[in-house]
């Protein structure tokens, strides 16, 4: 390992446990009295031995029995506490840690999440973490435990005889560097074995997702095909894994049995030459057998390790992603709707592909723009950059006479409302997903909110009225559309954009939802993505955009009356002609 690492493991390590320090403070108190106890009660075993070998009385004997067992029960009790301290400090050092990470993941752009998978997510913010927090949860109090355990019991045997302490600490050597041996073979057959599993979850979770067009398409026979080839895939790795444990077991013992033989060998000899008793014999036998634990503990956290390192590879890699969009000092002025500006504006998702070409158009204070075009034209983009959620490559947007660049991203994205394509609704209650976990939000603005959108009958029928669980599915689009209204509503912001689904409602549900449109608009500023044309009956403005550019833009009344306008030609002809 490199020397970098150390020092990354350090500061993580002073990090994460300094806050704690109390709880470290007394588990590794609890750890040295443990190990103390465990050293401790052979030293009973070999006085009991002699004793009774020179024919000690009953009673000496008995008080040592005593005392060998209340050592015995008081070091598993001591054990049993730093045990759980150690957990108790690892996974509050490890949540601390996940939350911080996923802080971190929310405040990156949107590039950045367009660019990995929420499985990726999940498996950097959680799966990378998991690693560490054996690092904080096992490797610090087993290894540390373990180390001192060895040392211990080294001491103790070497002060009993210095040649039986050299020979063992020559034995543990060599046990290290045979364990790392055969677990340096066994890692990539465990490591294969994670990996299966991982494919046959990532199998589940793609065919469970698909489930509806699986059934509809009758894909069943080939998906449990498809099955059975990662289920034996994953049967031939596990039994592979097994068996390397075994092995790796067996190594282990025999090991262990050479270990003893030398200790016996030299502890009989020793008691020959008159230089051991036989108690003192059975002691440092007896020690030599508590070296197995800490050696298998500190040889299987090498390799835990390991893994702990290449997490904290990639955490640090996340970590130096900072958001590319820098925040702005600014406030927008409170009062009145805010206008909208694009001036030059051009801008791609990629570098080499413009999405927005030379985009140019104002749109006055409480004004309402109907954006009209193809699919792909750029449409929902040109709101995406009103939240500022990217940054333009050329050209200035304002908002409020402001240039976007200097105002506060908290500022501008309070204050546009969207309602967009699909809803994202959150497995909690009604309540707190139109008030988006705001608890300010008083229950009578709310229920005035859901009266207003024609929604009280709805909230009436559900089983707890506000404080109904929503499971996120059991909603039709159109509810789920007037939950967003109503979101959009109790947020009462300057500017709304409204991004209209092309999936047809059922008529009383869109008249529904445009009387919604029309209270909405009144005194904001809104853009309006139609994808019918009754919903930009009522605009001030209309703006056809074709392939990233302004196709046209005008008044909605003037480009009514021109025959030739785009607009007209839409009107005679149908917007489906379009949009398709
Ligand atoms: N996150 C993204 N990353 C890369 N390209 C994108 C991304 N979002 C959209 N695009 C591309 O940008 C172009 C414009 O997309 P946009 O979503 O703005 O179209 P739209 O006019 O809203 O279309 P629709 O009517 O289908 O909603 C499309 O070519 C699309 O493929
Ligand atoms: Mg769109």
């Amino acid at each position: 390992m490199e020397k970098v690492r150390f020092r990354q493991y350090a500061a993580l390590l002073s990090q994460y446990l300094k806050p704690q320090w109390i709880r470290v403070t007394l588990l590794a108190i609890f750890m040295f009295s443990g190990i103390g106890l465990a050293l401790l009660n052979p030293q009973i075993l070999r006085y009991f031995i002699d004793t009774a070998k020179a024919g000690g009385s009953m009673r000496s004997l008995i008080i040592a029995g005593v005392v060998f067992f209340g050592i015995g029960a008081l070091g598993q009790v001591v054990m049993l506490v730093s045990s759980y301290l150690g957990q108790d400090v690892g996974w509050r050092a490890t949540n601390q840690m996940r939350g911080d990470l996923a802080h971190h993941c929310l405040q990156l752009d949107m590039s950045f999440h367009h660019e990995h998978t929420p499985g990726e997510m999940v498996e950097r913010v959680d799966g990378d973490t998991a690693a560490l927090s054996n690092f904080f949860s096992e490797f610090i109090v087993q290894v540390v435990g373990s180390l001192l355990l060895l040392g211990g019991i080294l001491i103790v045997i070497t002060l009993e005889d210095w040649r039986i302490g050299v020979a063992l600490a020559g034995f543990v050597a060599v046990s290290i560097y045979v364990y790392n041996l055969t677990r340096n073979i066994a890692v990539p057959v465990y490591t294969a074995e994670r990996e299966g599993y991982s494919r046959l979850f990532s199998f589940f979770e793609e065919r469970l997702t698909g489930i509806e067009d699986l059934r509809t398409n009758g894909g069943i026979n080939y998906t449990m095909d498809r099955f059975y080839d990662v289920n034996r895939d994953v049967y031939g790795r596990a039994v592979k894994a097994h068996v390397m444990g075994e092995v790796l077991q067996t190594i282990s013992g025999v090991l262990f049995a050479l270990g003893l033989v030398l200790t016996m060998g030299m502890g009989i000899y020793l008691f020959q030459i008159g230089a051991f008793t036989i108690g003192t014999v059975y002691l440092v036998i007896h020690y030599t057998a508590m070296l197995r634990g800490p050696l298998i503990m500190i040889s299987r956290q090498i390799n835990e390790l390991q893994r702990a390192t290449a997490g904290l590879k990639r955490i640090e890699e996340l970590y130096r992603i900072t958001p590319r969009i820098a925040d702005g000092t600014e406030a927008l002025p409170t009062s009145d709707a805010l206008g909208i500006e694009f001036n030059h504006v051009t801008f791609g998702y990629t570098e080499d592909e413009s999405v927005l070409k030379d985009v140019s158009f104002q749109l006055q204070p409480g004004k309402s723009l109907g954006l009209l075009g193809r699919t792909g034209s750029g449409k929902t983009t040109i709101t995406r950059l009103l939240f500022r959620f990217y940054e333009i490559n050329s050209g200035q947007i304002r908002v409020g006479g402001k240039q976007i660049e200097r105002i506060q991203l908290d500022d501008l994205r309070n204050r546009i409302g969207m309602v967009t394509q699909d809803v994202q609704l959150f497995n909690a209650t009604v309540r707190e997903n139109l008030t988006l976990f705001d608890a300010e939000i008083s229950d009578n603005r709310i229920l005035s909110v859901i009266e207003e959108l024609g929604l009280s009958e709805w909230i009436q029928s559900l089983p707890n009225g506000l404080d109904t669980v929503l499971e996120g599915t059991g909603m039709s689009a159109g509810e789920a559309q007037l939950l967003a209204f109503a979101r959009v509503f109790l947020k009462d912001p300057k500017i709304v954009i409204l991004d209209e689904p092309s999936s047809r409602l059922d008529p009383a549900t869109e008249q529904r939802i445009d009387s919604a449109v029309q209270r909405l608009l009144k005194g904001r500023t809104s853009i309006i993505i139609a994808h019918r044309l009754g919903t930009v009956q009522q605009v001030d403005e209309i703006m056809v955009l074709a392939d990233g550019e302004i196709q046209e833009h005008g008044e909605r009344n003037r480009l009514v009356q021109d025959p030739d306008s785009v607009f007209s030609q839409l009107l005679r002809t149908g917007l489906e002609e379009m949009t398709q």
